[in-house]
């Protein structure tokens, strides 16, 4: 009898994912959802060739060290910052993303964010709902211009690249980008958008969109001294991650009109958001949603399980984010 490897699934996910995992391998899966700390999430682990992560689980070099059948980590997420991807690499275990498919989701959810701050949606909509409402005033919650006012965007990967996209032929706006690298000019053509510093983006944007990912270097990149250098009248949106901005310092510059508005769907130490953001109308809150349709929930799970089913059935993956890994002599490989 051929003996499947077994594989951990850390939280709940579509039934139609475990049975296309259970197809190739023993699954053992947390369809209840509990939280597991790191302890129980090495308990779990003993003896899995496999893991599938959603992004709130914590794989670093303890985790690594203490499941030695350990040969890849796919996450559900595009992001992977709860990856330790070089003691991953040092050890010779794959790590894998979930790229692509949520691009187009995600950069609507940043333009939903974006118009719900600038123009008050949610502020407005509580009014109305506490039985506020009275009568017409011509300047009740007047917000900012969406059309035609300049589109800033940290982080100009795919995701800023479609929201840039929307800006520029959607709402006619002027888009410009701060990026690690700049883009080609085919492609600032196509995304209508363009390159500038850093403080140029912060002094010009009407709107800011932040899409970089999470590191060391980009560990606060919006700051107090940089919330400074924006327009009073400015939009902030972040659906990249927790720990790009300094929550305290936007609520603060929030609080004191020196911004006029966010819309935030990350948050540093989340699922805990800051208590001065949360006393805030200025803001808006969403739970880390910017890829939440059903069909692309989906398709970033199935990516995720066909990483897996790749790599522990045929050496291969999709999206594999250390790809050193895949090409290790067989004697430094990892045994399930
Ligand atoms: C991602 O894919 O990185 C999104 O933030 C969902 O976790």
């Amino acid at each position: 009898m051929i003996v499947k490897p077994e594989v951990l699934v850390t939280r709940a996910v579509f039934p139609e994912v475990i049975a296309r995992l259970s197809e190739h391998f023993q699954v053992d899966s947390n369809q209840s959802d509990e939280t597991w700390n790191k302890a129980e999430l090495i308990e779990r682990l003993q003896g899995k060739a496999g893991v599938f992560t959603t992004g709130s689980e914590r794989i670093d070099a303890d985790v690594l060290a203490a499941c030695p059948r350990l040969q890849i980590c796919a996450n559900m997420a595009v992001g992977y910052n709860n990856f330790d991807l070089d003691a991953m690499t040092d050890q010779g275990v794959l790590g894998t993303n979930a790229p692509d498919v949520l691009t187009q989701t995600t950069a609507d959810f940043g333009f939903a964010l974006l118009l719900a701050a600038a123009r008050r949606v949610c502020e407005s909509e509580h009014y109305l709902r506490a039985g506020q409402w009275r009568r017409w005033r011509y300047d009740m919650f007047a917000g900012a211009e969406v059309h035609g006012s300049t589109l800033g965007i940290l982080g100009m990967g795919r995701i800023g690249q479609a929201i840039a996209k929307r800006g520029a032929m959607g709402f006619d706006m002027p888009v410009v980008y701060h990026n690690r690298s700049r883009l080609t000019p085919e492609i600032e053509a196509i995304c209508g958008a363009r390159y500038v510093s850093k403080e140029e983006l912060l002094r010009t944007a009407d709107h800011l969109v932040l899409v970089l990912p999470y590191s060391h270097q980009s560990h606060h990149a919006i700051g107090a001294s940089e919330l400074d250098q924006m327009k009073a009248s400015a939009t902030l949106v972040n659906i990249a991650r927790g720990g790009i901005v300094d929550d305290a310092a936007l609520a603060d510059a929030l609080r004191h009109g020196r911004l006029a508005a966010a819309g935030l769907d990350v948050f540093e130490g989340e699922p805990t958001v800051h208590p001065a953001l949360l006393a805030l109308k200025n803001v808006v809150l969403t739970p880390h949603i910017a890829s939440a349709t059903m069909p692309t929930r989906m398709t970033m799970a199935i990516l995720a399980a066909d990483n897996l089913i790749g790599f522990l059935t045929a050496g291969q993956a999709i999206a594999p984010l250390n790809p050193q890994v895949l090409s290790l002599p067989q004697h430094a490989q990892r045994k399930g």
